[in-house]
């Protein structure tokens, strides 16, 4: 690899034994994927937040980053972690993790990262440009920012984006060239239009196509439409980037006439409805993966005002970011009345399976996770027909 005299020396442990580990990474990274040199990079996202996750040899790592006097050098933002900050006890978190998750981002915070801790960053507190290099590590977010906002990054792990925040570089490869970022199928999509309906398109494309970048006809999402999206596709599949014709912004650029077409209808999407509830019975309805945003905060509260919950048997979880959370107090309030809204964390990163055996959840990329990583059995319906369980 061709590195600056520069990255030559930090390699050598002349900035320091944190920048020196992450550029060993960063370059290890590089040789294995054919990066010719290393690009400078905007902003960097972390995951490995959670204490459920990283456990007690993540901590570990992060104690002997932050004792080698490792600081991130761009804009970086954390993943969502274990519990809410201040209500963990109402989600039956017990103190010692808490104890340890607290640390976990405090560490991270002495490295100069935000710890507003959300999979929706690219909302309010790390929004990248077109065309930017970036270094982002949670297969939702990274793949919205690649598809919606044409910002290029790799599906990094969490190590690699942390050594990348460091460095404020990341190795060229992947995504981040042009070539790379060509369709690789066409897929036409008929579904109803809904919120609900792009999760399990989402789910479908990534079942039936494992990688790739999808170019897709017939629809228009929204933010809220491509985030749930995106979550679905690299969790059904590894899909890190899709282009949408009519709406994301590089969809334009590409000529897909020779490409394979592959129809998404009906059948598709009621396959794909058909893996993800395995369950009719639930005890936890959790909202928001990705993260809730303002609109959708609003919508769930427009929903609900003037309704009741009946069955107190069914705890809900709402889950968003704080900045989110402090926007709308209104709304905020009216899901107060059926369950927590909680900040920073979600369903997934958070110990659940201590608590919960059977879960509801309008999202694809929750419906794929809980069952292998929270031991769930899943609902996956829309927002309505999952509240038809409490009122
Ligand atoms: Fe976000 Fe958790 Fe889903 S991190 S994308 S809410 S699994």
């Amino acid at each position: 690899m061709d590195l600056t005299r520069e990255e030559e020396s930090i390699l050598n442990g002349e900035k320091g034994a944190g920048a020196q580990k992450a550029m060993e990474l960063v370059v290890a990274l590089g040789k294995v994927y054919g990066a010719e040199n290393l690009v400078d990079i905007t902003s960097a996202h972390l995951s490995g937040a959670s204490y459920k996750t990283i456990g007690d040899g993540g901590l570990k790592y992060l104690e002997d980053m932050v004792a080698g006097g490792a600081k991130v050098s761009v804009l970086s933002t954390l993943n969502p972690v274990g519990m809410d900050r201040d209500r963990w006890k109402e989600m039956h978190i017990t103190p010692e993790f808490a104890e340890k998750q607290l640390r976990i981002i405090d560490l991270y915070g002495r490295m100069g990262i935000k710890t507003t801790c959300s999979c929706t960053p690219y909302t309010g507190d790390n929004v990248p440009k077109f065309g930017n290099h970036i270094a982002w590590a949670e297969s939702s977010a990274l793949s919205f920012a690649n598809s919606y906002i044409g910002a290029r990054t790799n599906r990094e792990g969490g190590p690699g984006a942390l050594a990348a925040a460091i460095l404020g570089k990341t190795a060229n490869y992947g995504l981040h060239l042009d070539e790379n970022r060509k369709p690789t199928v066409v897929i036409d999509a008929e579904i109803d239009g809904s919120l609900f309906s792009h999760s399990l398109l989402g789910q479908a494309v990534g079942m039936a196509i494992g990688g790739g970048v999808p170019y897709y006809r017939g629809i228009k999402p929204t933010l809220e439409d491509a985030k749930t999206m995106a979550g679905a596709m690299a969790a059904s599949g590894s899909v890190a980037l899709f282009h949408v014709e009519g709406t994301t912004p590089e969809a334009s650029k590409f000529d897909v006439s020779g490409l394979e077409t592959i129809h998404i209808g009906k059948e598709e999407i009621q396959a794909a409805y058909d893996k993800l509830n395995t369950t009719d019975d639930i005890q936890l309805i959790a909202l928001g993966c990705p993260h809730l945003t303002v609109k959708e905060v609003k919508d769930i509260a427009a929903f609900l005002k003037g309704k009741k919950k009946v069955n107190k048997d069914v705890e809900i979880w709402f889950c968003t970011s704080t900045s989110v959370r402090d926007q709308c107090p209104d709304e905020v309030r009216i899901l107060e009345q059926f369950g927590l809204v909680l900040a920073d964390t979600c369903m997934v990163v958070s110990p659940i399976e201590g608590t919960f055996q059977r879960t509801g959840t309008n999202s694809a990329k929750a419906g794929n996770y809980l069952p292998t990583l929270c031991s769930q059995k899943t609902m996956c319906r829309d927002i309505s027909a999952l509240m038809e369980v409490v009122l």
